[in-house]
């Protein structure tokens, strides 16, 4: 990796010499020490220098691929533009208005010239930088799941602090991320990195399930589908039974466990990962009509009922999904907050 300022090449641009010999002469003098030096990928960083594309290119040759941060911040205006209502929906004409921080005649001058419009550009001072203001796109979480339950559980600690909640039901075009890992943590990070990258924007993603000491921690990450893709909760209990046919019940102790991942776009290292769980005993005997799942199996010999025969709320107070929900409530704000 190695850098090169050019400041040569800023008012080549703002003087409107994009092609002209001498502007050719400047770039292959400018990039003339990045030669030979196997260079695979050059950032363009700043703004101006992709005016200078095809001479850049000219000179790096075809093989060296150029990355635009004219093109990224076309694409980041976009999205606020977006996020704000502000994008024309095609039914209006298009206007427009201009803001300056620098000289606006010379502004107008530049900016109708690559424009080729006429530009009356005003002149704006920023004082300071807001200091208390959250970047737009924070101002949005995107919950992973299209399951409203999940979602609505999961979207009030944000909504109360003023965040818009979003889900995967108002993304449909997103593609979906396949849970491939082999931990629970592994496919949480999966769906919260994957589709925060996809979508620019916070995502947090959980994965959950059932581990049966007897069964070496099965069914996990493959809770859903144990008995096969396609098959339904009856159908991975009754497997579960089978396979803990001869296990005696003072061995069946199990946890249901959950792991959220809290990520911003494109930062996964920066993941916050955090975990809830419950223990209990499988039974070989169904009790209770409440929940989902393996919850009509799942004792709990503290409360002398299944998970089934809770209330939802009363399920929330224990279970591993409303404990990680609660790990996750006393940690996001410091961690949003950091840049
Ligand atoms: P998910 O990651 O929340 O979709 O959970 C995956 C699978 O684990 C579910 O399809 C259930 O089979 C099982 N599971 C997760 N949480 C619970 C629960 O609270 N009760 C019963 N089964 C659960």
């Amino acid at each position: 990796m190695t850098e090169l300022a050019a400041p040569k090449f800023v008012p080549l641009v703002e003087s409107n010499e994009m092609t002209s010999p001498v502007a050719k002469r400047v770039v292959a003098e400018t990039l003339r020490p990045l030669l030979h030096q196997g260079i695979d990928t050059l950032v363009m960083g700043c703004t101006h220098y992709p005016l200078l594309r095809p001479l850049i290119q000219n000179v790096m040759g075809d093989d060296v691929t150029l990355i635009d941060s004219g093109a990224e911040t076309v694409s980041e205006v976009s999205m606020l533009l977006d996020y704000f209502g502000l994008a024309a929906d095609g039914s209006q004409p298009a206007t427009n208005q201009f803001y300056t921080t620098g000289n606006a005649k010379m502004f107008n001058l530049i900016a109708g010239n690559w424009l080729k419009l006429k530009v009356a550009a005003s002149r704006v001072v920023i004082d300071q930088e807001p200091t208390d203001v959250q970047p737009a796109a924070l101002k949005t979480v995107v919950i992973a799941s299209k399951n409203q339950g999940k979602v609505k559980e999961l979207a009030a600690m944000f909504e109360a602090d003023g965040l818009t909640v979003k889900s995967l039901a108002d993304f449909p075009a997103v593609a979906t991320v396949p849970e491939t890992g082999k931990t629970f943590e592994e496919n949480a990070r999966l769906k919260a990195d994957g589709y925060a990258k996809a979508l620019e924007l916070p995502v947090v993603a959980d994965d959950s399930g059932l581990m049966v000491d007897a069964l070496d921690g099965a069914p996990g990450v493959f809770s859903a589908r144990y008995a096969g893709s396609g098959h339904n909760d009856a159908a991975n209990n009754a497997k579960l039974i089978a396979n803990l046919a001869d296990i005696p019940a003072e061995k069946r102790t199990a946890t249901f466990h959950t792991t959220l991942v809290f990520a911003k776009p494109n930062r996964p290292a920066e993941d916050l990962v955090v975990d809830g769980s419950v223990q209990g005993r499988i039974t070989g005997v169904p009790r209770g009509d409440n929940g989902f799942g393996y919850d009509p199996y799942f004792y709990l010999p503290k409360l002398g009922k299944t998970m089934a025969e809770l209330s939802q709320s009363e399920k929330n107070q224990i279970s591993h999904r409303g404990n990680a929900m609660r790990a996750l409530e006393a940690k996001w704000r410091d961690w949003y907050k950091e840049d």
